[in-house]
This record gives structure tokens, C-alpha cells and sequence, in this order.
């Protein structure tokens, strides 16, 4: 670490971790709807964050005192993971006064550990997580407090340790609620009374996976729905070919409904049902439902094969930067910020829906009916 940078950050820390205990970040936590973040929506604060290029950071830059970041990203595994790594090598680049030590974990949660620890053993100034896991993390987050390096976590939470300084990512468990919501009202619409669904789940103990499922599992204990299986397709298009293969095999013709966890499940899932001859989307016979709402998905969705498409918003390097930004200033940062996320659909027979959100707050969401511009600007 940087000597001049030293006696800041440990100052910061600790400022930063007193306030990630006290009542506003906690606040923050249980209070944020889906759609709401506790700073700037990404793109606001992708134009806030590049244009605020800090004092400190220009001068790190002009003086060639470069802050060292090391950043353990979860893999390669889809479109949205793409968006993301491009995001934060685009925020945390050399021009911004940063040299980013990238690590593709390959999904792999031992080698993100030691990616992280040979990120301390480096001495970086930052390290940034996008963990493959929700636990297991306490152990490592702890070695990187001793050693003074403050820890951001983007996307997926840290479930086992409060050790890090900020977190930005999604509301997982809303993404879920919304498309329980979304299914419940569209097939009331639809005069559908039974519910027959098949899921597609993302990586096992990711908290993606945890929270999407434990919001639509809500709907399915309430409404009374049969869900026939979920297994897991680790965010892939092949992991979804796979398990719609084998879901065609052991449950044909039981089904109306798959929820595939990100739009690549989808995308597999798509070559098996067209393989298969089984029809799907706007007017099929089964119902297609998938999170993330990348450009391919969203394509699919204007397109009729995906009813609709739950955003996940992978564009969290500028939010890193604004964190690395407020740090270097020795200013407070928030321990959690939510990114905005919203709800894609295919038809525009529903144009909103009304929830009881994961903070327990009853919440009305507009559906965005996807047409060509909204596919164009999608990421
Ligand atoms: O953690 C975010 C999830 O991980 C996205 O839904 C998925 O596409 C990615 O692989």
C-alpha cells in the first residue's frame, strides 16, 4: 500500500465500518425497494463517477502514485457477467489513476480465495469481490481487515461477514417476488388456473440463486402451484440446455411454465424446446420467464420467445470507482447500495404490478414493454 495512502484509508475504515454498523446502513438494507438504490441509479452515477475524478485520484495519476486494485470476478459464464467485467475494467482503469489486477475465478470458489489472498499478499489498496458464494468468506475478509486493505463487494452479498467497507449490487430476492407477481397477474389475465413450473436455477449458494428463488418460491407456497423440479443450470447456456433436455425427457407434456435464473439458461433452454418441438412465449404453450434483461434477452423478449425479463444491472464499476473515490477523499461511503433494476415484458396486456417487496413494503413497478429501442439501449 501506498505509504501517503496508508494513514487515510485506516481512518476511513474505520469510519466506514462504524457507519456499516450503525442504524442508516442497516436502514439502508431492509429499507430499499427493488427498483431503488441508496445512491445514484447506475447511469447517474456512471456520469457522476467519470466526471468526478477525484483530487487525489488526478494526482495519483499525474505523479504516477497508482492505486493498486485487485479484483476476484466470478468467471465468464454469461452475457451479464461480460457487461460486468467490462464495467469495472472500464471505471478502474489506468486514465482514472488505477491499476486493476484482474482475476477470472472460472467459477471456482477456492481459486477466489486465493485470488483474494494473493491480492493481500501484494499489498493492494483495494480489493473488489464479486462473490461465487454467499458464505465461507468470513476467515479471508478478516486476514484482509489486518492487513488494512478495505474490501468492496459488487453483485452477488457476502452472507457470513459484515468485513467489508460497501456493497452495490441487486435485490435478488425482489427479482424473484417480482416475477412471482408478474406470473400471478399474467395468468389471471390469461384465464391460466394451473400453474405447472419447471426452474432453471443459476450457480447453488450463489446469492442470485438464493434470493431469486426464495422470492418466487413465496408465490409458489401461496398461489398453490406445482413446482415440478429445479435444478441447476449454473448461469450457462449449455447448464440450460442440459437441464430443459432432461426436464423434456422426465416431464413431458406436465409443464406450462420455466423459469430459467439468467437469460443464457434461457437461451439454452430455447434450442431444447425448439429441438423438442415444444412451443413457447407470446401464444406457446408454455410460459418462458428469465432475469438479467441483456440485449440478447431483451431481443428474445420483443422477439415473443421470453414472456418477460427481470433486470439484473451488472453496470457496478462506476458505483466501484465513486466508492474508491469517496475512500481516497476520506469521506463516508454507504455499506449498501442497490442498483435500480427494471421489469421487461413481452405483451403489454399488464403495464404495472403491485408487491410486497423483500423489506416488507408494498410496492407498485411499471412493466417496460420491450420494443426495438429499448433492445438498443439494453447492455
Ligand atoms: O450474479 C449475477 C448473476 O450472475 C446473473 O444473473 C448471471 O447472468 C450471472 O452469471
Amino acid at each position: 500500500m501506498k505509504k501517503k495512502l496508508a494513514s487515510l484509508l485506516v481512518a476511513t475504515m474505520s469510519v466506514g465500518l462504524l457507519a456499516g454498523c450503525g442504524g442508516s446502513s442497516d436502514t439502508a438494507a431492509t429499507q430499499a425497494p427493488a427498483a431503488a438504490s441508496t445512491e445514484a441509479p447506475a447511469a447517474e452515477s456512471a456520469e457522476a463517477a467519470t466526471e468526478a475524478l477525484t483530487e487525489a485520484a488526478e494526482e495519483a495519476a499525474a505523479s504516477g502514485d497508482v492505486i493498486t486494485v485487485g479484483f476476484a470476478q466470478v468467471g465468464h459464464e454469461s452475457d451479464w457477467r461480460t457487461a460486468s467485467t467490462n464495467s469495472v475494467q472500464a471505471a478502474l482503469s489506468a486514465e482514472n489513476g488505477i491499476d486493476l489486477q484482474f482475476v477470472d475465478c472460472d467459477n471456482d470458489s477456492a481459486a477466489q480465495l486465493d485470488a483474494v489472498r494473493n491480492f493481500i499478499q501484494q499489498g493492494v489498496d483495494y480489493i473488489v469481490i464479486d462473490p461465487i458464494v454467499s458464505t465461507g468468506w468470513d476467515t479471508v475478509l478478516t486476514e484482509a481487515d489486518d492487513a488494512g486493505i478495505p474490501v468492496i463487494v459488487i453483485d452477488r452479498t457476502i452472507d457470513d461477514s459484515d468485513k467489508y467497507v460497501s456493497w452495490v449490487g441487486s435485490e435478488f430476492t425482489n427479482e424473484g417476488l417480482a416475477a412471482g407477481e408478474w406470473l400471478k397477474e399474467y395468468a389471471a389475465d390469461k384465464g391460466i388456473s394451473e400453474i405447472n413450473v419447471l426452474v432453471i436455477s443459476g450457480t447453488t449458494g450463489s446469492s442470485a440463486q438464493l434470493g431469486r428463488t426464495k422470492g418466487f418460491d413465496q408465490y409458489v407456497e401461496s398461489e398453490g402451484w406445482n413446482k415440478l423440479d429445479e435444478q441447476t443450470g449454473d448461469f450457462t447456456q449449455d447448464g440450460g440446455q442440459q437441464v430443459m433436455e432432461s426436464y423434456l425427457k422426465s416431464y413431458a407434456g406436465q409443464f406450462n411454465v420455466v423459469v430459467c435464473q439468467n437469460d443464457n439458461e434461457a437461451f439454452g433452454a430455447i434450442d431444447a424446446m425448439d429441438a423438442a418441438g415444444v412451443s413457447y412465449g407470446v401464444g406457446g404453450d408454455v410460459i418462458l420467464i428469465s432475469f438479467d434483461a441483456c440485449k440478447a434477452g431483451l431481443q428474445d423478449v420483443l422477439d415473443g420467445k421470453i414472456n418477460a425479463d427481470f433486470q439484473c444491472n451488472p453496470l457496478q464499476g462506476p458505483d466501484c470507482l465513486n466508492i474508491i473515490q469517496k475512500l481516497q477523499a476520506g469521506e463516508d461511503v454507504p455499506k449498501q447500495t442497490f442498483m435500480a433494476e427494471p421489469w421487461y415484458v413481452s405483451e403489454d396486456n399488464l403495464t404495472s404490478i403491485t408487491y410486497t417487496n423483500n423489506a416488507g413494503e408494498e410496492v407498485t413497478e411499471d412493466l417496460v414493454h420491450v420494443d426495438q429501442s429499448v433492445v438498443d439501449a439494453a447492455y
